[in-house]
């Protein structure tokens, strides 16, 4: 074989640095995906995102010649085992769509060989796997099924796959060596599960982180609505009080992941899940409230509102389902004017952070990128603070 492993989705935020990861511990490994522009950047040792500390191993991975990347899917062929990390969305009936990664099979399949390991690591609904195993066989793929969940947190890949403990699973002792032989190159610490087990285990690490940020909002717009500044407040109830240590602070809670879990794992219960529904009214409604209780204090019709930062989380330079870009669809309905800036991301029409200071009555500090620390609000200008960046607090 001319590759140990091949990886479906390999120039994404989980597959990337995945593909990396392995190529650096000696794996022969070959990134494929579809994504064109995307290949020229990882050719050239560049990362397509940020993933801190990824584009030193890149570079390592590439001069090394155990990382290849590949557009043509007869790759495939070629490898022991093979990887898959595409993108699992929900509907627009907030239901799991199981049409991706069965299209991308389908459209492969001939270059899937008996004997394979085939590992899922995308994100998926609880079932999927074993679904795939028995649609595989239908297909006369007589391949080795594993679902291997990735946990990282998104900009932290590289790191975060040589300290995180890997949870493994498949249908056979074989499989399971397999995926033990495979992930135990990047970690010591391996977990064994069945595979239903381990897709719950990743849906429930998600929501879970989720049902976290949805507390935190509550209890600031409680506060808000009392007109107590829900920081001074996570000060007293935190403060080397072990119990509280893990109360997130609030802010949007958001990205191509949490949301879409929730939803998951909510349709896979018979959509019953009131604490999964509730962590999403609250979080996906916090711009809805921001934008009220400002109504309640200014004629928005006549002010600009600046929205600073649009990625949808601090330092990287995701935009995918930003709740930044909610805001701002509210913020244009109810405003003279929306003025939006990004310290990674280049939006059409996106300021910089001084002219959005300079031009905006009101400005909401959406994300809280590390560069906004030192930036400076004149007197006199409204500020939304809800990720407390600036330490002065947040009352909206
Ligand atoms: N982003 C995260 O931090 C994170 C963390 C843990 C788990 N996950 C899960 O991992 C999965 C992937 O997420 P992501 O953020 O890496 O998505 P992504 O969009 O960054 O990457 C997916 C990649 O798959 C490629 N792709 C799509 N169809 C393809 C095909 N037919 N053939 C080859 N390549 C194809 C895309 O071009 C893209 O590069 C999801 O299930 C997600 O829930 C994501």
């Amino acid at each position: 074989m001319k590759f140990d492993v091949v990886v479906i989705g390999g120039f994404g935020h989980v597959g990337l640095p995945l593909a990396i990861s392995l190529a650096n511990v000696g794996k022969r490994v070959c990134a494929l995906d579809v994504h064109r522009e995307a290949a020229q950047s990882i050719m050239a040792g560049k990362m397509p995102f940020i993933d801190e500390g990824a584009e030193d191993l890149l570079r390592k991975a590439l001069e090394s010649g155990k990382l290849e990347i590949s557009l043509e899917p007869e790759v495939i062929s070629k490898a022991d085992v093979v990887c898959i990390v595409i993108g699992t969305p929900v509907d627009e009936h907030l239901n799991p769509e199981f049409k991706p990664i069965r299209a991308m099979i389908d459209s492969y399949i001939k270059f899937f060989r008996d004997g394979q390991l085939i590992v899922l690591r995308s994100t998926v609904y609880p079932g999927t796997t074993e679904n795939l195993r028995s649609w595989l066989k239908e297909k006369g793929k007589d391949v080795e099924l594993a679902f291997c969940p990735e946990r990282i947190a998104e900009g932290f890949a590289v790191k975060e796959l040589r300290s995180l403990p890997q949870i493994v699973s498949s249908f056979s002792e074989e499989g399971v060596r397999r995926c033990q032989d495979l992930f135990g190159l990047l970690t010591d610490e391996i977990v064994v599960v069945t595979p239903l087990e381990a897709e719950l285990a990743k849906l429930f690490n998600n929501v879970w982180r989720y049902i976290k940020f949805a507390t935190a909002n509550q209890f600031f717009m409680i506060a808000n609505d009392h007109g107590a500044d829900f920081y001074r407040i996570y000060h007293a109830a935190t403060y080397k009080y072990p119990r509280a240590s893990d109360l997130p602070t609030a802010g949007f809670a958001a990205g191509a992941c949490l949301f879409k879990d929730a939803m998951q794992l909510a349709a896979f219960n018979n959509n019953t899940f009131n604490l999964g529904y509730a962590a999403m009214l609250i979080n996906e409604g916090l711009p809805n409230y921001l934008v009220s209780r400002l109504k309640q204090r200014f004629r928005l019709r006549e002010l600009v509102v600046g929205v600073l930062g649009m990625a949808f989380k601090a330092n990287i330079d995701d935009g995918r389902e930003s709740l930044s870009y909610k805001l701002k669809k509210i913020l244009t309905f109810e405003c003279r004017r929306v003025l939006c800036s990004d310290a990674y991301i280049n939006g059409e029409g996106f300021v910089s952070p001084e002219e959005l200071i300079a031009k905006s009555d009101i400005i909401v500090v959406a994300t809280a990128h590390r560069e906004y620390r030192s930036l400076t609000v004149p007197e006199g200008k409204t500020v939304v603070d809800i990720w407390n960046l600036w330490g002065n607090g947040s009352v909206v």
